[in-house]
């Protein structure tokens, strides 16, 4: 939100004729992280033109972004590289397809749990066809004022048939949950409605891809016009081992076991392999080392494992014992020392005062 209203400042003050101001803000976002970019994007002339708008936040209701396929990777596995596949091709050999009376819309609909790689997965695509990517973000879209959600998706997918582009619905449950459902009265089924006209009003050839990780909200209705779906699992070994090279990069050095890294990871997501490796790198970087500790690596997968599995390890106690607990030899009491910068009399004192918490306990 800050990002687009930094982006609608600098508009404003441009059309104001306080020119060096909206220099000014535009190069603070340019600046600012990667995620920010794309209201810098919306808010220069001549990028992505007039983006809607919500009219009472007068929030964009889309990011423009153009993803190259350098910079976005995605790990599948194969069965869903190949759905990928025939997907794309639908999309570049729409009109061949077409003459023949062989074509199929090209939609696609990804569900899966958080942090599967959903949304990377739309950026990869958009990236492959060379189009740009417009991003619907629909919980912004879904707005107070009654009736004006409708508008904004009429506006969203208007804007969508102007120029060739991926239109991408992020998190379409916001939209498109069941109409029978008891909270969805009145508002929300006038919306689902919407949502299923502009689908069917769309020129055929236009790329939609929908992605939500509540798959079982979404009215059968939405399902049937998304002639490809992509269910996004939990990544198996080879694509965590994937995952795990490309995220520790040049970091990974020669010194990293993948195969145990991969072993101990079994049940993350993508999302908390590129965690875990961004803070192991985070770390070697701030001391001077040109890869990551493996120690230190598996120190942080386990701490973010046990976070993941709802244990609140709130001291320095609690993480010792956990890991002592949950692998006695590769965080023996001298490499504890080492990783926490405290003495091994330290850490047997830490061992001490545990009670029956641990991997296999509950953990206060
Ligand atoms: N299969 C994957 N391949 C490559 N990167 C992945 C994969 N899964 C997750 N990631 C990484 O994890 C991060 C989160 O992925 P992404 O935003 O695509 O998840 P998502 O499925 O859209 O999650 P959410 O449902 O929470 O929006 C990204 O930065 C991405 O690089
Ligand atoms: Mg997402």
């Amino acid at each position: 939100m800050a990002a687009s209203y930094a982006g609608l400042l600098a508009e404003k003050l441009e059309t104001a004729g306080e020119r060096e101001q909206a220099i000014m803000v535009r190069q603070r976002l340019v600046r600012a992280p990667k995620a920010l970019a794309s209201a810098q994007d919306a808010a220069s002339p001549g990028g992505a033109g007039q983006l809607p708008i919500d009219g009472e936040s007068r929030l964009h209701t889309v990011d423009f972004s153009r993803p190259s396929s350098g910079e976005v990777f995605v790990a599948l596995p194969s069965g869903l590289e190949r759905r990928v596949a025939d997907f794309l091709d639908a999309s570049r050999h729409y009109d061949v397809l077409a003459r023949a009376g062989a074509a199929i819309p090209p939609r696609m609909l990804i569900f899966g749990p958080s942090g599967t790689g959903k949304t990377q997965s739309a950026r990869w695509i958009a990236a492959q066809l060379g189009l740009p990517l417009l991003t619907v973000r629909c919980d912004t879209l879904v707005s107070s004022l009654l009736g004006q959600t409708s508008k904004n998706l009429r506006r969203v997918f208007e804007y969508a048939q102007g120029s060739p582009a991926v239109l991408f619905l992020d998190e379409v449950d916001a939209l498109a949950s069941a109409r029978g459902n008891e909270r969805d009265v009145g508002e929300l089924q006038r919306v689902v409605v919407s949502l299923l006209q502009n689908i069917d009003a769309l020129e055929e050839n236009v790329v939609l891809i929908a992605a939500t990780n509540h798959d079982r909200l979404l009215d059968p209705a939405v399902w049937r016009r998304f002639a490809f779906q992509l269910p996004m699992p939990l990544p198996d070994a080879g694509l965590r081992d994937q995952l795990w090279r490309k995220h520790l990069g040049a970091f990974g050095g020669t010194g990293v076991d993948f195969a145990t890294l991969t072993a101990c990871s079994a049940g993350v997501t993508g999302a908390l392999i590129e965690q875990v490796s961004l803070d192991a790198k985070r770390h070697a970087v701030m001391a001077r080392q040109t890869s990551v500790d493996e120690a230190e690596t598996h120190r942080r997968l386990a701490l973010a494992m046990a976070l993941m599995q709802g244990k609140e390890l709130s001291s320095v106690d609690d993480e010792v014992r956990w890991l002592r607990k949950l692998d006695m030899r590769r965080f023996s009491v001298r490499e504890l020392s080492r990783l926490y910068g405290v003495t091994t009399r330290q850490i047997n004192n830490m061992m001490k005062g545990s009670k029956s918490d641990g991997p296999q306990g509950k953990v206060e």
